[in-house]
Protein backbone atom coordinates (compact mmCIF):
# COMPACT_ATOMS: atom_id res chain seq x y z
CA UNK A 1 0.00 0.00 0.00
CA UNK A 2 1.72 3.33 -1.03
CA UNK A 3 -0.36 6.16 1.06
CA UNK A 4 -0.36 4.25 4.73
CA UNK A 5 -1.62 6.29 7.45
CA UNK A 6 0.49 6.44 10.90
CA UNK A 7 -1.26 5.55 13.54
CA UNK A 8 0.43 6.34 17.19
CA UNK A 9 -0.66 4.85 20.39
CA UNK A 10 0.67 5.71 23.79
CA UNK A 11 -0.03 3.52 26.20
CA UNK A 12 1.07 -0.36 25.92
CA UNK A 13 1.41 -2.27 29.03
CA UNK A 14 1.97 -5.65 29.14
CA UNK A 15 0.73 -6.03 25.22
CA UNK A 16 -2.35 -7.59 26.32
CA UNK A 17 -4.95 -4.33 26.78
CA UNK A 18 -6.51 -2.29 24.53
CA UNK A 19 -3.27 -0.21 23.50
CA UNK A 20 -1.87 -3.38 21.93
CA UNK A 21 -4.92 -4.66 20.69
CA UNK A 22 -5.09 -1.11 18.89
CA UNK A 23 -2.03 -1.45 17.33
CA UNK A 24 -2.42 -4.94 16.28
CA UNK A 25 -5.90 -4.44 14.65
CA UNK A 26 -4.86 -1.00 12.68
CA UNK A 27 -1.53 -2.31 11.45
CA UNK A 28 -3.87 -5.48 10.33
CA UNK A 29 -5.95 -2.46 8.50
CA UNK A 30 -3.14 -1.58 6.50
CA UNK A 31 -1.59 1.60 9.23
CA UNK A 32 2.45 1.75 10.22
CA UNK A 33 2.38 1.85 13.83
CA UNK A 34 4.12 4.10 16.35
CA UNK A 35 4.04 2.55 19.64
CA UNK A 36 5.06 5.20 22.97
CA UNK A 37 5.29 3.83 26.45
CA UNK A 38 7.60 3.78 29.54
CA UNK A 39 8.78 0.16 29.16
CA UNK A 40 11.44 -0.22 26.09
CA UNK A 41 12.05 -3.85 25.99
CA UNK A 42 8.29 -4.69 26.59
CA UNK A 43 7.53 -1.92 23.59
CA UNK A 44 10.58 -3.04 21.52
CA UNK A 45 9.55 -7.19 21.62
CA UNK A 46 5.74 -5.98 20.99
CA UNK A 47 7.34 -3.74 17.97
CA UNK A 48 8.81 -6.50 16.40
CA UNK A 49 6.03 -8.91 16.95
CA UNK A 50 3.80 -6.56 14.84
CA UNK A 51 6.76 -6.47 11.83
CA UNK A 52 6.83 -10.53 11.92
CA UNK A 53 2.66 -10.69 11.13
CA UNK A 54 3.29 -7.84 8.12
CA UNK A 55 3.40 -4.80 9.79
CA UNK A 56 5.49 -1.54 9.94
CA UNK A 57 5.84 -0.79 13.63
CA UNK A 58 8.17 1.40 15.28
CA UNK A 59 8.97 1.57 19.30
CA UNK A 60 9.36 5.01 20.50
CA UNK A 61 10.05 4.67 24.11
CA UNK A 62 9.90 7.56 27.11
CA UNK A 63 11.31 7.95 30.27
CA UNK A 64 7.90 9.89 31.28
CA UNK A 65 5.23 11.46 29.54
CA UNK A 66 6.62 15.26 30.05
CA UNK A 67 6.20 17.87 27.70
CA UNK A 68 9.23 17.52 25.97
CA UNK A 69 9.68 13.83 26.08
CA UNK A 70 6.35 13.34 24.05
CA UNK A 71 7.09 16.35 21.51
CA UNK A 72 11.03 14.67 21.12
CA UNK A 73 8.83 11.23 20.72
CA UNK A 74 6.35 12.86 17.50
CA UNK A 75 9.85 14.71 16.15
CA UNK A 76 11.10 11.16 16.28
CA UNK A 77 8.13 9.43 14.44
CA UNK A 78 8.11 12.42 11.57
CA UNK A 79 11.66 11.69 10.93
CA UNK A 80 11.56 7.88 11.38
CA UNK A 81 8.88 7.73 8.38
CA UNK A 82 9.78 10.47 6.61
CA UNK A 83 12.00 8.74 3.60
CA UNK A 84 8.83 6.17 3.18
CA UNK A 85 7.35 5.82 0.13
CA UNK A 86 3.75 7.43 -0.67
CA UNK A 87 2.85 9.85 2.18
CA UNK A 88 3.17 8.77 6.02
CA UNK A 89 1.21 10.46 7.59
CA UNK A 90 0.19 10.72 11.57
CA UNK A 91 -3.95 10.54 10.82
CA UNK A 92 -4.98 8.46 14.35
CA UNK A 93 -3.40 9.47 17.58
CA UNK A 94 -4.69 7.14 20.54
CA UNK A 95 -4.05 7.85 24.56
CA UNK A 96 -4.55 4.86 26.14
CA UNK A 97 -1.60 5.79 29.16
CA UNK A 98 -3.44 5.27 32.10
CA UNK A 99 -2.43 5.70 36.01
CA UNK A 100 -4.30 4.87 39.31
CA UNK A 101 -4.09 3.68 42.55
CA UNK A 102 -7.16 2.53 44.10
CA UNK A 103 -7.00 3.35 47.87
CA UNK A 104 -9.47 4.67 50.81
CA UNK A 105 -9.17 8.87 50.37
CA UNK A 106 -7.30 8.72 53.58
CA UNK A 107 -4.51 6.43 52.50
CA UNK A 108 -3.83 8.07 49.26
CA UNK A 109 -0.65 10.05 49.35
CA UNK A 110 0.19 13.21 47.94
CA UNK A 111 2.78 12.03 45.40
CA UNK A 112 -0.04 9.39 44.09
CA UNK A 113 -2.51 11.98 43.54
CA UNK A 114 0.48 14.05 41.60
CA UNK A 115 1.38 11.17 40.09
CA UNK A 116 -2.33 10.53 38.46
CA UNK A 117 -2.75 14.34 37.60
CA UNK A 118 0.50 14.26 35.69
CA UNK A 119 -0.06 11.00 33.44
CA UNK A 120 -3.78 10.98 33.57
CA UNK A 121 -4.00 14.92 32.78
CA UNK A 122 -0.62 16.50 32.10
CA UNK A 123 0.88 13.47 30.28
CA UNK A 124 -2.55 13.54 27.75
CA UNK A 125 -2.29 17.46 27.66
CA UNK A 126 1.01 17.39 25.89
CA UNK A 127 0.49 14.38 24.05
CA UNK A 128 -3.23 16.11 22.79
CA UNK A 129 -1.02 18.85 22.01
CA UNK A 130 1.36 17.20 19.35
CA UNK A 131 -1.61 15.45 17.98
CA UNK A 132 -2.96 18.71 17.00
CA UNK A 133 0.23 20.78 15.78
CA UNK A 134 0.18 17.64 13.01
CA UNK A 135 -3.23 16.98 12.11
CA UNK A 136 -3.89 20.91 11.54
CA UNK A 137 -0.38 19.96 8.86
CA UNK A 138 -2.78 17.34 7.15
CA UNK A 139 -5.05 17.95 4.53
CA UNK A 140 -8.50 16.17 4.50
CA UNK A 141 -8.88 12.65 4.01
CA UNK A 142 -11.58 10.94 2.28
CA UNK A 143 -14.09 11.28 5.51
CA UNK A 144 -13.65 14.92 5.53
CA UNK A 145 -11.16 14.80 8.29
CA UNK A 146 -7.38 15.95 9.13
CA UNK A 147 -7.23 13.18 11.75
CA UNK A 148 -8.51 11.36 14.82
CA UNK A 149 -7.37 11.51 18.53
CA UNK A 150 -8.93 9.07 20.65
CA UNK A 151 -9.19 8.40 24.38
CA UNK A 152 -9.69 5.68 26.43
CA UNK A 153 -12.06 6.09 29.51
CA UNK A 154 -12.80 4.14 31.96
CA UNK A 155 -15.83 3.30 34.61
CA UNK A 156 -14.06 6.30 36.62
CA UNK A 157 -14.54 8.75 34.43
CA UNK A 158 -17.83 9.76 34.76
CA UNK A 159 -18.34 7.72 38.72
CA UNK A 160 -16.62 8.15 41.67
CA UNK A 161 -16.61 5.32 43.83
CA UNK A 162 -15.00 3.74 47.04
CA UNK A 163 -11.47 3.30 46.07
CA UNK A 164 -10.84 5.59 43.23
CA UNK A 165 -10.46 9.45 44.39
CA UNK A 166 -7.13 9.76 42.48
CA UNK A 167 -7.98 7.49 39.56
CA UNK A 168 -11.20 8.65 39.17
CA UNK A 169 -10.29 12.70 39.48
CA UNK A 170 -7.72 11.84 36.59
CA UNK A 171 -10.20 10.24 34.60
CA UNK A 172 -12.90 12.76 34.54
CA UNK A 173 -10.08 15.68 34.04
CA UNK A 174 -8.95 13.38 30.66
CA UNK A 175 -12.79 13.09 29.71
CA UNK A 176 -13.36 17.20 30.15
CA UNK A 177 -10.46 17.82 28.30
CA UNK A 178 -11.40 15.23 25.27
CA UNK A 179 -15.05 16.99 25.34
CA UNK A 180 -12.86 20.75 24.96
CA UNK A 181 -10.93 19.35 22.02
CA UNK A 182 -13.70 18.21 20.36
CA UNK A 183 -15.32 21.48 20.53
CA UNK A 184 -12.55 23.50 19.96
CA UNK A 185 -11.19 21.57 16.82
CA UNK A 186 -13.68 19.77 15.06
CA UNK A 187 -14.66 22.82 13.05
CA UNK A 188 -10.88 22.42 12.01
CA UNK A 189 -12.29 18.72 10.90
CA UNK A 190 -10.21 17.02 13.74
CA UNK A 191 -12.06 14.67 15.47
CA UNK A 192 -11.85 13.65 18.94
CA UNK A 193 -13.31 10.71 20.70
CA UNK A 194 -13.79 9.23 24.25
CA UNK A 195 -14.19 5.61 25.14
CA UNK A 196 -15.47 4.69 28.49
CA UNK A 197 -14.83 1.26 28.77
CA UNK A 198 -16.98 0.18 31.99
CA UNK A 199 -15.80 -2.94 33.23
CA UNK A 200 -12.76 -5.51 32.88
CA UNK A 201 -10.32 -6.52 30.46
CA UNK A 202 -8.00 -9.50 31.15
CA UNK A 203 -4.78 -8.73 30.92
CA UNK A 204 -1.24 -9.45 33.41
CA UNK A 205 -2.06 -6.16 35.31
CA UNK A 206 -5.42 -6.80 36.14
CA UNK A 207 -6.80 -5.51 39.31
CA UNK A 208 -8.57 -7.42 41.88
CA UNK A 209 -11.69 -8.14 40.62
CA UNK A 210 -15.36 -6.47 41.68
CA UNK A 211 -16.29 -10.17 41.22
CA UNK A 212 -15.48 -13.20 41.83
CA UNK A 213 -17.25 -14.51 38.27
CA UNK A 214 -14.92 -12.52 36.63
CA UNK A 215 -11.75 -14.70 35.62
CA UNK A 216 -13.88 -17.53 34.53
CA UNK A 217 -16.63 -15.57 32.75
CA UNK A 218 -15.72 -14.07 29.78
CA UNK A 219 -19.06 -12.50 29.11
CA UNK A 220 -18.85 -10.80 31.67
CA UNK A 221 -15.54 -8.74 30.72
CA UNK A 222 -14.63 -6.93 27.77
CA UNK A 223 -12.70 -8.37 25.02
CA UNK A 224 -9.41 -5.63 23.97
CA UNK A 225 -9.62 -6.78 20.35
CA UNK A 226 -13.43 -5.89 19.98
CA UNK A 227 -12.56 -2.36 21.82
CA UNK A 228 -10.20 -1.84 18.98
CA UNK A 229 -12.15 -2.71 16.53
CA UNK A 230 -15.20 -0.25 17.62
CA UNK A 231 -12.07 2.41 17.84
CA UNK A 232 -11.47 1.59 13.97
CA UNK A 233 -14.98 2.39 13.69
CA UNK A 234 -14.74 5.73 15.13
CA UNK A 235 -11.87 6.36 12.87
CA UNK A 236 -14.21 5.00 9.82
CA UNK A 237 -17.02 7.91 10.68
CA UNK A 238 -17.56 10.90 8.51
CA UNK A 239 -17.74 14.33 9.68
CA UNK A 240 -21.52 14.67 9.03
CA UNK A 241 -21.90 12.25 11.82
CA UNK A 242 -19.06 11.43 14.26
CA UNK A 243 -19.02 10.14 17.81
CA UNK A 244 -17.09 12.13 21.07
CA UNK A 245 -18.18 9.86 23.14
CA UNK A 246 -18.46 5.77 22.92
CA UNK A 247 -19.96 3.72 26.23
CA UNK A 248 -18.69 0.14 25.51
CA UNK A 249 -19.79 -2.55 27.99
CA UNK A 250 -19.52 -6.74 27.92
CA UNK A 251 -23.53 -7.57 27.82
CA UNK A 252 -23.96 -9.41 30.99
CA UNK A 253 -22.44 -6.58 32.97
CA UNK A 254 -23.70 -6.88 36.67
CA UNK A 255 -22.77 -3.47 38.01
C1 LIG B 1 9.69 -2.94 11.47
O1 LIG B 1 9.92 -2.82 10.09
C2 LIG B 1 10.07 -1.47 9.66
C3 LIG B 1 10.12 -1.46 8.14
O2 LIG B 1 10.97 -2.42 7.64
C4 LIG B 1 11.29 -0.84 10.32
O3 LIG B 1 11.41 0.52 9.95
C5 LIG B 1 11.11 -0.94 11.82
O4 LIG B 1 12.24 -0.42 12.47
C6 LIG B 1 10.87 -2.38 12.23
N1 LIG B 1 10.61 -2.41 13.66
C7 LIG B 1 11.18 -3.25 14.46
C8 LIG B 1 10.78 -3.16 15.88
O5 LIG B 1 11.97 -4.09 14.13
Amino acid sequence: MANRPILVVAGIGTGAGTGASTARIFSKAGYRVALIARDASSLQTFATSLNESGGDAHAFPISSYTHSSIHDAFTAIKQHWSGANGKAEIRVAVWNTASGVFKPFLSVTEEEIKNSADINIVGAFAFSREVILTFKENGLDAKGKRGTLLFTGATASIRGNVLTSSFAAGKSGLRALSQSLAKEFGKENIHVAHAIIDGIILTGRTKAPRDSDWAENEDVRLNADSIAEAYLYLVNQDRSAWTWELDLRPAHEKW
